[in-house]
């Protein structure tokens, strides 16, 4: 019953409203732009009776609503990933950092060492706009530096030229963006020692150096850096001291492998702070604010529904 009742309704509601629009581009002739007139125009005109949609869409074109966020990716293994699964993690402090700046995207990949990790960058990296990716954090060598009897181990040798690898890819698929390269942390496991962290530490301090002197990659002297993991830890570098104890390192690490709270919280500065002293324009602070803050600049009241001072106030005074 209820359903017959409605359709001459609707039917008529139709009618009625495309009579109105007609009449609409009939008084408004030549001095329509093109942009309304595609937006309006189309067959979309015929499939929808959505009349509260319809309506608004002449003007609504004229006001650009697209939010261009620029783009954080951290790249990494476990160390990465996790930092997201608690709070104060560090991934995800630079997400609240980033807030309404940029859009963090964490590609953390438990137990993935450089070998793997290499081939998963540049499709990763294919579906985002290149130009607006403008920081990528990688920390990758961990699962790598595990003994030999782990699936995940890497070669020494083959760590250097997989961590070249990766970085080269970053470049090629974002070439503006800045790139820092964490060392693997001092950490120790089951299947690695500490003496094994330091190796692999060096190697990638190296390859970040030579990539940085390499006269064939000039846009690796502003753009790429390091952060040493273990001076973010010990700033007064107490760990090269004689008598230095490994144990001295468990605070960072809640296993002996993933950091621990104090741990998050001290990457998660070293970051910042080395984002401060290296690329100063891209500290959160610095970077623009996409949308209007609400809280400091309220927007029209719901209750006069201006749909265009709203849209205004959202995306055009910024
Ligand atoms: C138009 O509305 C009727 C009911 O009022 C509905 O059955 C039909 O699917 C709608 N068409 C479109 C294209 O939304
Ligand atoms: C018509 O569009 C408006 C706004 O997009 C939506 O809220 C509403 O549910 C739609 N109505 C129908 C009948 O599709
Ligand atoms: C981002 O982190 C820095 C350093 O801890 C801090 O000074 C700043 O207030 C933070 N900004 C936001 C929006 O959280
Ligand atoms: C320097 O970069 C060029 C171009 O990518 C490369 O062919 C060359 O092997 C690099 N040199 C060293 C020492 O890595």
């Amino acid at each position: 019953m209820e359903s017959s009742k409605l359709k001459p309704n609707a039917t008529t509601v139709i009618c009625f409203f495309l009579c109105c629009l007609n009449l609409f581009f009939l008084f408004r002739g030549t001095s329509c732009d093109a942009q309304i007139m595609t937006s309006t125009g189309g067959p979309s005109l015929v499939e929808t009776n959505n009349t509260s949609m319809r309506i608004e869409e002449p003007v609504v074109t004229k006001i650009k609503n697209n939010l261009e966020y620029d783009y954080i990716v951290l790249f990494g293994d476990s160390l990465t990933e996790k930092g997201v699964n608690a709070m104060g993690g560090w991934g995800q402090r630079m997400i609240q950092n980033y807030s309404r700046k940029a859009i963090v995207l964490v590609h953390g990949f438990g137990f993935y060492n450089s070998y793997w990790l290499k081939f998963v960058i540049e499709p990763l990296l294919r579906d985002i706009p290149s130009h607006r990716v403008k920081l990528m954090t990688l920390l990758v060598g961990t699962n790598d530096l595990s003994s030999e009897t782990m699936p995940q181990h890497v070669p020494l040798e083959k760590y250097y030229q997989y961590l070249e690898e990766i970085i080269l890819t970053m470049h090629t698929s974002a070439p503006q963006s800045r790139i820092l390269v964490m060392t693997p942390p001092p950490s120790r496991g089951k299947a690695h020692t500490i003496e094994d962290s330091i190796l692999y530490r060096d190697a990638c301090l190296e390859t970040v150096a030579k990539i940085r002197k390499n006269v064939s990659q000039p846009w690796a002297k502003k753009q790429l850096q390091t952060l040493n993991t273990w001076d973010v830890f010990m700033p007064e570098k107490r760990y090269k001291l004689p008598g230095f104890q490994t144990k001295e390192w468990n605070p960072f690490f809640s296993d002996g492998i993933h950091f621990s709270e104090l741990g998050n919280e001290r990457l998660f500065t070293g970051v910042i702070q080395k984002i401060h002293e290296t690329w100063p324009e891209l500290i959160s602070k610095r970077m623009k604010s996409i949308v209007v803050d609400a809280g400091l600049l309220p927007g029209p009241a719901a209750l006069e529904e201006n749909d265009e001072a709203t849209k205004w106030w959202l995306f055009e005074r910024m």
